[in-house]
């Protein structure tokens, strides 16, 4: 299989920015361990990170075709934006949505993921082990 793992605002951050609640590995440490992960699996992943609405639009857009599925941890986009719902849900590639935190033990405002309707399923809570588990629910 060939996945595509997109991350999007802020995620660029993750080792540096509040370390108690996204850990202190950073992003490009964490896409190593999933690299790995999924090589001694059998699969490829591809990665992709923007802080801008309209290319992570555009990341799920070019998907098409190209990738069996998408493990997408959009941050705080997951939160409002339509766009991004859009673009899932007018692709065909499976998409699994992705949180580091527990967003139900957080601010009410996270409690609401507009993404999850169009999404394949959805991960959350478990650190850096959100994306491994995604990235398992397409190889099982
Ligand atoms: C996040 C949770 C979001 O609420 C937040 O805005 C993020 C990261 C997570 O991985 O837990 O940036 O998606």
């Amino acid at each position: 299989m060939k996945l595509l793992v997109i991350n999007g605002v802020n995620l660029n951050l993750t080792g540096r920015r509040e370390q108690s609640v996204y850990g202190t590995e950073t992003l490009a440490e964490i896409e190593a361990e999933i690299r790995a992960f999924a090589a001694v699996r059998g699969h490829a992943v591809d990665f992709f990170q923007s802080n801008c609405e309209g290319e992570l639009c555009t990341a799920i857009q070019n998907a098409e075709g190209k990738y069996d599925g998408i493990v997408l941890n959009a941050g705080a986009y997951s939160h409002y934006s339509y766009a991004i719902r859009d673009a899932i849900a007018s692709g065909t590639v499976p998409v699994v949505e992705v949180h580091m935190s527990n967003v139900f033990a957080r601010e009410e405002f996270r409690r609401k993921s507009v993404l999850t309707e169009v999404c394949k399923g959805e991960i959350l809570g478990f650190g850096k082990k959100s994306y491994l588990l995604a990235l398992e629910s397409f190889f099982l």
